[in-house]
């Protein structure tokens, strides 16, 4: 009987990262293109059909590397391997893990972000059609410096493949392009028998995975390889590749983008995460950043020199020059150039953010304009207002160390330079003169003027009141 078609994957994420000399951040943790090098490689894993079981091997910065896997995949199981005494013993540390399991195991470097699940899924298929005992995913490298190179047969026997790793290889097998990418799939059974026998006798003093490939040819077990394609198996053991991994990772994201009616004026300068979203007929011009989870709709213009970080801009809004952060944009609406929106500010429909201006937990009513050179923070503004330039909130009082609202109402004009000494409210209608320094509520309708400020009269109607 063929052995189940149930699918198990085992992650390495366990290893120092030596070469990445960080001294904070655990290697695989590492962000690329916004997610973490092992988000990347948990993403393909999940497209897999039939995933039955997620093993996810831990040591160094153990702890960190749990949380950020539970918050991809909750269903994760965690093996400790406590001290990285190289992948064969990672591998051997998920074995309680998989005792009772009956199936496929594949296995894959937390550290190769390019991977995808098309690939994978074709190594299974691979090594399940052949009914091979262990396949591993090759491919061709133009330099294969830092990889195991694969050591085929001169007869080209089936099985009569060993890896040799950078370390061990001599100038000869150096000098071979085909290299082991780090992705496997294994009967489970063999491999862990395999595990138990191999040995640390090499340069690096390390227990080798792929060195239970001869040990499983030589109990005629059967070796299959799949050579797949040189671009998803960039494996990031150092921060230049780490950069070179995210540049992949970007292009292939405006990529999808374009392909989904998204224009970008230039692509080498544009960076959009990988859980960032576009509506289409959005033009994102030079120079953008657009980060975490950052969603755009449609008809946006978007740049240049934009950076958006977990912000939501409506259908037709422009934002040019200009820094936005957990900020919401409305439909229609205008940013920039030179603002900067801090967390908790929502433009809604039409509304401006001009030049120069900052605002921070700030709501600015429809068609309302904060045009130029002001601070809104903790501001609750009306439709249909005009800030003049130069008006700021005061809403720090630092005496007390205390912050406090300004809530302006429909239609309200501040004059230039007006000073709201926040709490205070400016009922609708209301009109302040120029440099005014507004300390006590202005009453509906009314004209105030000074410092402090006083009422002087109530407000004519315009053409067009009733
Ligand atoms: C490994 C392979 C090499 C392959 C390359 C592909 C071995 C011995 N070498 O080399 O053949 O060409 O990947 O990218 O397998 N890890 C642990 N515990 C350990 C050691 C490593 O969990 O004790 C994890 C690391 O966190 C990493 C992965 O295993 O995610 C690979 O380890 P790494 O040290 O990067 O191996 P390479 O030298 O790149
Ligand atoms: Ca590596």
């Amino acid at each position: 009987m063929p052995p189940p078609n149930r699918l198990a994957v085992v992650v390495l994420a366990a290893g120092f990262g030596k070469r990445f000399r960080s001294a904070s951040t655990p290697k695989v943790l590492h962000p690329a293109a916004g997610e973490p090098l092992i988000g990347h490689v948990l993403r393909a894993a999940v497209g897999l059909e039939g995933l039955d079981r997620l093993v996810v091997v831990v040591g160094h910065g153990r702890d960190r590397v749990v949380e950020v896997v539970r918050a991809r995949r909750p269903d994760a199981v965690f093996a400790e391997q406590l001290v990285p005494r190289g992948t064969g013993d990672a591998v051997a540390a998920a074995g309680d893990a998989l005792r009772d399991f009956d199936g496929q195991v594949l296995v894959l470097s937390g550290d190769s972000p390019l991977i995808t699940s098309r690939t994978l899924a074709a190594l299974v298929d691979k090594h399940r059609n052949s009914g091979a005992t262990v396949t591993l995913l090759t491919a061709l490298m133009e330099d294969p410096t830092g990889y195991g190179r694969i050591i085929r047969s001169p007869d080209g026997l089936q099985g009569g493949i060993r890896i040799v790793e950078q370390a061990d290889a001599s100038p000869d097998e150096a000098a071979v392009q085909e290299i082991s990418t780090g992705f496997w799939c294994f009967e489970r059974e063999p491999l862990f028998d395999a595990l138990a026998k191999v040995t640390t006798d090499n340069a690096q003093g390390e227990y080798y995975l792929p060195d239970v490939v001869p040990l499983l040819a030589a109990d005629g077990a059967r070796v299959e390889t799949l050579l797949g394609d040189r671009s998803e198996i960039l494996g990031v053991n150092d921060r230049k590749q780490l950069a070179e991994a995210a540049r992949i990772l970007r292009a292939r994201k405006l990529d999808e983008l374009m392909a989904a009616g998204v224009t970008i004026e230039d692509p080498a300068v544009t960076y959009v995460d990988m859980g960032v979203e576009v509506g289409p007929d959005t033009l994102i011009r030079p120079l953008t950043f657009l980060e975490g989870s950052t969603r755009i709709g449609s008809d946006c213009t978007i740049g240049p020199s934009a950076r958006l970080v977990d912000s939501d801009v409506d259908d037709g809004a422009e934002v040019s020059f200009a820094v936005l952060k957990s900020a919401e944009v409305g439909p229609g609406a205008q940013v920039g150039p030179f603002s900067s929106l801090r967390a908790g500010t929502r433009l809604r429909a039409r509304a401006k953010a001009g030049s120069f201006v900052e605002m921070k937990s700030t709501t600015v009513g429809e068609g309302s304009k904060v045009p130029h050179l002001s601070y809104m923070g903790d501001a609750e503004i009306g439709d249909g207002v005009n800030i003049g330039a130069g008006s700021i909130t005061c809403n720090y009082d630092g005496e007390a160390g205390i912050k406090s609202k300004t809530r302006i109402g429909n239609r309200v004009l501040l004059g230039s330079d007006t000073m709201l000494v926040a709490p205070v409210v400016v009922h609708e209608d209301a009109i302040t003169g120029a440099g005014s320094v507004v300390t006590k509520d202005v009453e509906p309708a009314t004209v105030v003027v000074g410092a402090p400020a006083r009422p002087i009269r109530k407000r004519k109607a315009r053409a067009g009141d009733h």
